[in-house]
């Protein structure tokens, strides 16, 4: 749609009051860019709850009597189960609300599709926030690489060691509907949390011609399959490799504030290297962004590299693109796509034994 600028805050209801929206709140807090109006959850304790956040905001069970009611909304925070996404983000951009959608965008291209015609269709924004490419540490990892700092880059590498012990509470409702995911063949690991990893390699380095995948399957409890031990592997249309390691270390204790992902990227240039050592967690306690080159380690000290400021960070930029049209949405439905078919072509290539797919070619 045709970029109009709001010459008053946006007003905005959050659609979905659980876990994560501990998080996405943050770029609403405080922010003069938005007007928090209407708060949405069918579980009326989280609605108690969050009202502390937001005392003038009205509150609803769900997004359809919001849309009933004379409260009047520009765009709305999406927080939900993946699995209730395609149909309540398509019946929310018919209510002529903006989306700014958490990941997994959804599980398989024919939903993504009705969410793109939708927003077409209602001539709205769809927006799959992405908060690591707000994570200061990778933004300046990027900007390293691209600085030619490492010299010409040769290859890169993630890693996840998801654990148990550690971090915040998730509740039991949180998990129940990753478990449904799960058996639908969308794993935590390489699905849902995954999403973010190859967001970023597409960030990074841009699209991607082929990918190789060997996904691994570990049960951890009564009907709880985990999606390792993986590695994926992949090259851009610029010749550029990636690979990423995804493991669970069932007993290992992770410190950290948020959920208990162990996370490294480690990018290799012709000169020397650029690593991010954490991300989520706080696993290597060193500086969250160390380069090497030409005999010398330099390491980053002073990055925001609280995870949750990534999420702050993300809700900024939405809203400040909705207010001022600053930007790339990072990520438009469109580019969110992209990430989706690097998924599936993952899960497609790990069906036929390794074999290399080509995501665009996936129908
Ligand atoms: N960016 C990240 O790093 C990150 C981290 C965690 C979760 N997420 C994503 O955030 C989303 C939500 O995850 P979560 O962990 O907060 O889940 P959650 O289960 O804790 O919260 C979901 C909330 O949605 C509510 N809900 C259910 N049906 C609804 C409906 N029809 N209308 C309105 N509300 C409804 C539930 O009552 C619950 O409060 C998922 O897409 C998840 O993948 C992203």
């Amino acid at each position: 749609m045709p970029f109009v600028a709001y010459d008053r805050p946006v007003r905005a209801a959050f659609i979905g009051l659980g876990r994560i929206y501990d998080l996405n709140v943050r770029g609403y807090v405080g922010n003069g860019d938005v007007e928090v109006v209407a708060l949405v959850d069918p579980d009326e304790q989280r609605r108690a709850q969050r009202q502390a956040d937001w005392p003038a905001a009205r509150t609803f069970a769900s997004a359809a009597e919001l849309a009933d009611s004379d409260v009047q909304v520009d765009a709305v925070e999406a927080l939900l189960p993946v699995q209730l996404h395609a149909d309540i983000v398509a019946e929310m951009l018919g209510y002529g609300w903006h989306v700014n959608l958490q990941k997994p965008m959804c599980s398989d291209l024919l939903d993504a599709q009705r969410m793109l015609d939708a927003a077409k269709a209602n001539d709205r924004v769809l927006r799959v926030m992405e908060n690591y490419l707000f994570y200061q540490p990778l933004i300046r990892l990027k900007e390293t690489v691209e600085s030619g700092a490492v010299g010409n880059v040769v290859g890169y590498h993630i890693k996840t060691v998801g654990s148990t012990y550690g971090g915040w509470d998730v509740p039991l409702s949180s998990w129940l509907w990753q478990w449904e995911q799960m058996k639908r063949g969308r794993g935590i690991l390489v699905f849902d949390d995954g999403w973010h990893k190859l967001a970023t390699a597409i960030w990074l380095f841009g699209p991607i011609k082929e990918v190789r995948a060997w996904i691994g399957s570990t049960h951890v409890g009564p009907d709880v399959e985990l999606d390792v031990p993986t590695v994926i592997s992949w090259e851009h249309a610029s010749g550029v490799r990636g690979v990423w390691d995804i493991n669970v270390a069932i007993d290992m204790y992770l410190r950290s504030d948020y959920y208990t992902n162990d996370e490294r990227w480690e990018v290799t240039g012709q000169r020397g290297f650029a690593r991010v050592n954490r991300c989520t967690g706080r696993g290597i306690q060193q500086p969250s962004l160390e380069v090497y080159a030409d005999g010398e380690m330099r390491g980053y000290h002073a990055l925001d590299d609280d995870w949750a400021s990534s999420f702050r960070d993300s809700g900024k930029h939405w809203l400040r693109w909705l207010r001022r049209g600053e930007g790339p949405l990072l990520w438009s439905g469109h580019e969110a796509v992209d990430v989706l078919r690097f998924a599936l072509a993952a899960y497609a290539s790990s069906a036929a034994g390794g074999v290399g797919v080509n995501p665009a070619q996936l129908t």
